[in-house]
């Protein structure tokens, strides 16, 4: 018999009980033994069907030697930082979704993981049930990858794809994707970019073998789109989507963002909706590859976690971010990085050609609505520094 602890019972602890509970035949039959959880760590006890197992002291699970895997569920840096490396330490495998966490300490508690010749596995971390982490360092391990992008956000998705289709208010969708179980536990990490801009952040890690510090990646979110803006990328074949974007830098620099785009109707990631997520990875081999499912939710991202604790029992260490080093030189400012964009301005067709020469007019109905050519965001805001600017968006592709 295998045995794991659940440390937090939130969303994705309970998905993992859940799952452990609901598919024991088949996990028994993979692992060649059953698989049950010995202790969840709570802060509060509640009652329910895993009160039993509850604790809310760390030392008894750190102690138990029958406990070979600890699935972090915590999220943050702090409770959550200490028993992952307590658990370590202590010789045993952490998994964990908490992308927090693996951005701002993923390698330090990887080479700790090898040290002790364990697992810190976290594919939970990035694309909630969709395996991506996986894949890229496993599948694709003999490519370069030059870049990645994606819907890194379920619930910035959820929101935006209720806008389009039912024209629901921003508040009335952000709590329907709080109440099924998608946002963080402060949505304001989800709407305002920073919990793609972390999963990008391990994406970059995993794909260029170094450090893309949290802190270096400008991350846009939500909050500022209009529905106007959404109606006039719409009526001209676009829909807007929230990207996470990762790209090795002609020179070898890299850099990574968080910003909405319009991506053409045309481009699979356009259809991409609910809390659906999809991840593309462009590599030197294998060319562009699309990852897609539900990134979010407790049983896709339990089955995420589950698929780590399995191949801990099973196998011998796998280190993720094998070649992922802590060195954080060599980050370009994605300012650098030329795309189209798209403006929306008071202001006339003229005023629009005075600042960016040609434009492709999108709408014209007092204010104007244009794409320009492709140019780095440094050019588009110096040439649109004297116009009066109500939205400026990427363009992908
Ligand atoms: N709040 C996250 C999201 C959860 O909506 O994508 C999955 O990481």
């Amino acid at each position: 018999m295998s045995k794991i602890a659940i440390l937090g019972l939130g969303t994705v602890g309970t998905g993992v009980a859940k799952v452990v509970a609901e598919n024991a035949r088949q996990i028994e039959r993979k692992l060649g033994e059953p698989l049950s959880v010995k202790s969840v760590l709570v802060r509060h006890f509640k009652d329910g069907p895993y009160r039993q197992l509850m604790t809310d002291d760390f030392t008894t699970i750190e102690r138990d030697d029958e406990i070979r895997v600890v699935v972090e569920t915590i999220g943050g840096t702090e409770a959550a930082y200490e028993y992952t490396k307590r658990a370590l330490a202590a010789g045993k495998h952490v998994v964990t979704a908490n992308k927090q966490l693996v951005a701002e300490k993923g390698w330090e508690l990887m080479e700790l993981a090898q040290k002790n010749n364990v697992n810190y596995l976290f594919e939970a971390s990035v694309g909630g049930g969709i395996p991506v982490l996986h894949p890229l360092t496993e599948c694709l391990c003999a490519n370069r990858v030059d870049e990645i992008f994606g819907i890194l956000n379920g619930t910035t998705n959820y929101i935006l794809t209720r806008m389009v289709r039912t024209g629901a208010f921003f508040s009335d969708a952000l709590r329907e994707a709080q109440a099924k179980g998608y946002a963080e536990a402060d949505p304001t990490a989800d709407v305002q970019g920073i919990d793609a801009g972390r999963k990008i952040c391990i994406l970059a890690d995993l794909a260029f073998g170094a450090q893309v510090r949290p802190e270096d990646v400008p991350m846009e979110g939500i909050t500022k789109l209009s529905l106007r803006d959404v109606k006039v990328a719409q009526r001209a074949g676009y829909r807007i989507k929230l990207l996470g974007r990762c790209l090795r830098m002609p020179g070898g620099g890299r850099t990574a963002y968080v910003a909405p785009h319009l991506v053409p109707e045309e481009h699979p990631m356009a259809n991409v909706e609910d809390v659906y997520n999809a991840v593309a990875i462009r590599g030197s081999a294998v060319g562009e590859v699309m990852f897609y499912g539900r990134g979010a939710g407790e049983l896709p991202t339990a089955s995420a976690c589950m698929s780590d604790v399995m191949e801990s029992l099973r196998r011998s260490p796998r280190q993720e971010g094998l070649g992922w080093s802590g060195d954080a030189d060599g980050f370009v400012d994605p300012a650098e990085v030329s795309t189209r964009f798209y403006f929306r301005i008071e202001g006339s067709l003229m005023d629009a050609a005075m600042a960016f020469g040609q434009v492709e007019v999108l709408s014209e109905d007092g204010e104007t609505g244009f794409l320009t050519d492709s140019i780095p965001l440094r050019e588009a805001l110096e040439k649109s520094e004297r116009l009066n600017v109500l939205a400026r968006l990427r363009v992908l592709g």
